[in-house]
């Protein structure tokens, strides 16, 4: 796998990582060679693979038509028809929607546009932010402090903003439940400690509670009980703050409906949403903020513009890539294959690991998901783990080198699963939502015999 070629990349693996040189559906080709097909999308982003024909026609189109204008010049008809399309898609829930260049870009965004809500309809003591332990919301500065991943913010601790932004425990009921305590009783202990998170910090000084509605990539494809999200916006309700999403990985049709929330939240709309990965499906960078009524109304009757830019907001030709993905999802009825699909690899995922043969079976804590997001997550607590050595290495990143060798591209997270980021190892699946029974069925075998190889080749 690490290739021995020079590189003048500062690259973000310890490893020298191989060169893609072409890619058609699921599957790239290396300059070795080899063939790899990729079940997590990248990083949960090529949710149509990576050849799609109508996308392709509408990217040479538009790059012949208009490539780049300023949006502080001039808008382009993709950008506006795709605003209009997330916007009439949203049965109501958003209103307008802003433009970047990515998840990160869109997070910050979402940090920035909520603050411009409160200073311009009156309330500009709101300062404060609450989002969770163990969640992900992209790689800025304002982004690590406003989430707390504990391994990614590490080095930039001492430079973090703590002034700003508090948490409070995460919403993954089978790792941090009390004992006997059931799931109505934890989601009543989590919506206490948020309501006073905010008694604490002056409930008129809160922006608003922000969190993925499905976490990724901090503990891996957590779900939050039912009625969670239900109690955690009634608390906001209560104090006039925001209530905000974070579905740059879990959304536009990543759990199977377009929004997260509409199946995985409650059916709570938030006022303000991030979204990301799964609008331009790796076809083009993009990331957008998509607007509540409430938001909406508030800015257009205040200063009516959206104080906040970049030089590749509304790119015409991310925004054009962005619309033929999201008339593809539509038009090939997508979100119903993929949680047919997705509902088929729970089933296999829980065959293969949980079987009675199974030899991962005692070090398989969960197995979750939906559409097209699953999670195994591994822990050694059980006594058959004497029977093994894994040297200190993180099984999940083991597991995932070995399906890479092996023609498989999945994801592999340590630390998965407690505050200190040193529990927990999970493998991510991310198919496309265009996948088949049969590539499904591929999977999980390329998955199941890399973990039961690792296992076998750290036996004592
Ligand atoms: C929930 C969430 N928010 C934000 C981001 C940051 O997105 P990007 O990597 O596109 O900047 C990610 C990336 O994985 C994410 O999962």
């Amino acid at each position: 796998m690490a290739a021995k070629r020079p590189s003048h990349i500062l690259h973000r693996t310890p490893w020298i990582p191989p060169v893609a040189v072409s890619a058609e559906g699921s599957y790239i080709e290396l300059e070795s060679g080899q063939k790899l097909f990729d079940a997590i999308g990248g990083a949960a982003v090529t949710c149509l693979g990576m050849s799609h024909p109508a996308v392709l026609k509408a990217l040479h189109e538009q790059i012949d038509r208009v490539p780049y204008v300023y949006n502080m010049q001039l808008s382009n008809q993709p950008a506006e028809e795709l605003a209009t399309l997330l916007v009439n898609s949203s049965n109501g829930a958003f209103d307008l929607v802003g433009y970047a260049s990515g998840g990160s870009e869109a997070m910050e965004g979402v940090i920035k546009l909520a603050r411009q809500y409160f200073v311009e309809t009156g309330q500009p003591q709101r300062k404060n932010f609450i989002a969770r332990q163990l969640s992900f919301h992209g790689n800025t500065l304002a982004e690590l402090s406003l989430a707390y991943h504990p391994t990614r913010r590490a080095p930039y601790a001492a430079i973090l903003d703590e002034q700003h932004f508090h948490h409070v425990g995460p919403a993954y009921y089978k790792r941090f439940k009390k004992d006997g305590e059931s799931e109505d009783e934890y989601v009543e202990r989590l919506r206490a400690e948020l309501e006073a998170k905010f008694v604490e910090l002056g409930p008129d000084t809160v922006i608003g509670f922000v969190a993925e509605t499905v976490v990724g990539a901090s503990s891996g494809v957590v779900s939050a009980p039912k009625g969670y999200f239900k109690a955690m916006k009634s608390v906001c309700d209560k104090y006039g703050a925001l209530f905000i999403l974070d579905e740059v990985m879990s959304g536009m049709g990543r759990m199977g409906t377009l929004h997260a929330w509409e199946s995985c939240g409650d059916g709570v709309a938030p006022d303000i949403q991030a979204v990301a990965k799964g609008l331009g499906g790796g076809y083009a960078t993009i990331g957008a903020v998509l607007m509540s009524k409430r938001i909406a109304d508030g800015l257009r009757d205040a200063s009516g513009i959206w104080k906040h830019g970049h030089t590749y907001q509304g790119n015409p030709i991310a925004c054009a890539a962005s619309l033929a993905v999201q008339k593809v999802i539509a038009s090939e009825n997508l979100l119903e294959n993929i949680r047919t699909q997705g509902a088929y690899l729970g089933k296999l995922l829980n065959e293969r690991f949980l079987g009675p043969n199974s030899p991962s079976a005692p070090f398989t804590f969960d197995i979750r998901g939906a559409g097209g997001f699953w999670a195994v997550e591994f822990d050694f607590d059980a006594p058959e783990a004497k029977a093994y050595d894994l040297k200190g290495q993180p099984f999940a990143i083991l597991v995932q080198q070995h399906a890479i060798d092996n023609g498989l591209v999945i994801m592999g997270m340590a630390g998965t699963a407690s505050l200190d980021g040193k529990k927990g190892d999970v493998i991510i699946l991310a198919p496309a939502y265009n996948v088949t029974r049969e590539e499904i069925e591929k999977i999980v075998k390329m998955f199941g015999d890399s973990v039961e190889a690792v296992l076998e080749a750290h036996r004592v």
